[in-house]
């Protein structure tokens, strides 16, 4: 038998380079409905890699940073009584391409449109209480990583299955 995926050529030491990392909340109306371990599960199954996860309480400092694209909007204020209303859970997940991954598996914003089999679509009926946040472009990840996360709170490891989640190519970014 040959040893295809654990080879140490295939395997061991690499560490991936073109990775992407993408931010999700957990927001307090999927926290309220006991959705946190089916929301996690999701993107573990997925193949998407955690590298960083907290409990928070949401500030008005860092949501008028986060959502300073909506601060002129009518719902603005109810948005931030709603993502402060009680702790929410935040991700760092990583995979390639993992912003438009995520995006797929959460649905779009209303849940009563969106499709079946994302979370949104599964699990949600509002438009506004959609019980999760995900990163829309490279640079919101930035900005959110660093709203909530430290560097330090960020963990760079090996996952042993990284090489059945991706070729070997894939995983060099070739
Ligand atoms: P999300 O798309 O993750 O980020 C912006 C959030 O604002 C959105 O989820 C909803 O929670 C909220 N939101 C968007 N549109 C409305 C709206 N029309 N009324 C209230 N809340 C909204």
């Amino acid at each position: 038998m040959r040893n295809y995926c654990l080879s140490k050529e295939n395997n061991l030491g690499i560490f991936i380079s073109n990775m992407e990392q993408t931010v999700v909340l957990v927001k307090p109306d999927a926290l309220q409905r006991g959705l946190t371990g089916e929301i996690i599960q999701r993107f573990d199954r997925k193949g998407l890699k955690l590298v960083g996860i907290k409990m928070l309480i949401m500030t008005d400092s860092i949501l008028d940073e986060w959502y300073a694209h909506h601060k002129d909007k009518s719902f603005f204020p109810k948005l931030k009584d709603f993502m402060e209303w009680t702790p929410i859970v935040a991700m760092v997940w990583e995979g390639l391409d993992a912003i438009p991954t995520v995006r797929k598996i959460v649905g779009i914003t209303k849940g009563r449109e969106a499709e079946a089999g994302s979370i949104r679509g599964d699990y949600g009926m509002s438009g506004s209480q959609n019980l999760i946040h995900a990163s829309d472009s490279p640079d919101a990840a930035k900005k959110e990583r660093k709203l909530i996360f430290k560097d330090s709170e960020i963990f760079k490891y090996q996952s042993a299955s990284e090489c059945l989640i991706y070729t070997k190519e894939e995983r060099e970014g070739k």
